[in-house]
């Protein structure tokens, strides 16, 4: 369970980019909808301590994220929009098994890893440069390397943007087949629907929040009013 209570976020320029925001996360499917700059990626951010509130306070499981954001991002994977700038290293295998180095011994993350590529359709790859698969084959991996380590919440940010419908699609099968608790920003509007819950951003602040049958359209009058 995830609470943001009264959180104020402040950029070193001044400008508030959230601001006030209460709101407790149980649900197993949220998916944060709302136009560009309104604060999705800030609010995802604070969900595993990458972004800390300027006032206020976000507690995972107990764990505030300003006292205790190394435990907090043990449990909260973040799948970025670009897996380019989260895998680290060369290869798939390679990536997936440094993953593995808080929970596995060094001689069993390589079987581990493969086992986890493969499990996930990524066998043929895992030996191949990151640079030389597509972009959804990296999605798939940076996403297994978030998985790897078995974090209670997964949290991905625009998780489908660069791929193509059939990629998409397979992100999209994966997510929803997750155990965790999943928070995702999205522009993607069937992707939120899927969603047990949807919160609507607006420059900054939470302007609707409830089933996707209610919110999406309030989101859709809010960007064609
Ligand atoms: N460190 C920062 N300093 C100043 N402004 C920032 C900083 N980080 C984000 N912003 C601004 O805060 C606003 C919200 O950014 P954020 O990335 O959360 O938006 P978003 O809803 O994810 O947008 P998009 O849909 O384009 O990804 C933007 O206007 C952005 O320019
Ligand atoms: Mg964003």
């Amino acid at each position: 369970m995830i609470e943001l209570r009264d959180v104020t976020v402040t950029a070193p320029n001044g400008r508030t980019l959230l601001a006030g925001i209460t709101v407790t996360l149980a649900e197993r499917r949220i998916a944060v909808i709302g136009a560009n700059g309104s604060g999705k990626s800030t609010l995802l951010r604070l969900l595993n301590g990458l972004v800390v509130p300027t006032s206020g306070h976000v507690v995972v499981d107990g764990l505030d994220t300003l006292r205790d954001g190394a435990a907090v991002r043990r449990r909260v994977g973040f799948v970025f929009t670009d897996p380019l700038a989260q895998l680290v290293m060369p290869t798939p295998i390679e990536d997936v098994a440094l993953s593995l180095r808080r929970t596995l011994p060094r001689a069993a993350r390589r079987d581990r890893a493969a086992e986890l590529l493969a499990s996930y359709g990524l066998g043929h790859v895992q030996h191949s440069s990151v640079y030389d698969l597509s972009g959804g084959e990296r999605q798939l991996v940076a996403l297994v390397s978030v998985l790897a380590v078995d974090p209670s919440v997964v949290v991905a940010d625009e998780p489908t943007t660069l791929l193509d419908l059939r990629n998409r699609n397979r992100i999209r099968d994966q997510l929803t087949g997750l155990d965790q608790q999943l928070v995702i920003a999205t522009h993607d509007l069937d992707l939120a629907a899927d969603a047990d819950r949807v919160l609507v951003v607006d420059d900054g602040r939470i302007v609707a929040d409830g089933p996707p049958e209610t919110t999406i359209p309030t989101y859709v009058d809010l960007v064609t009013s």
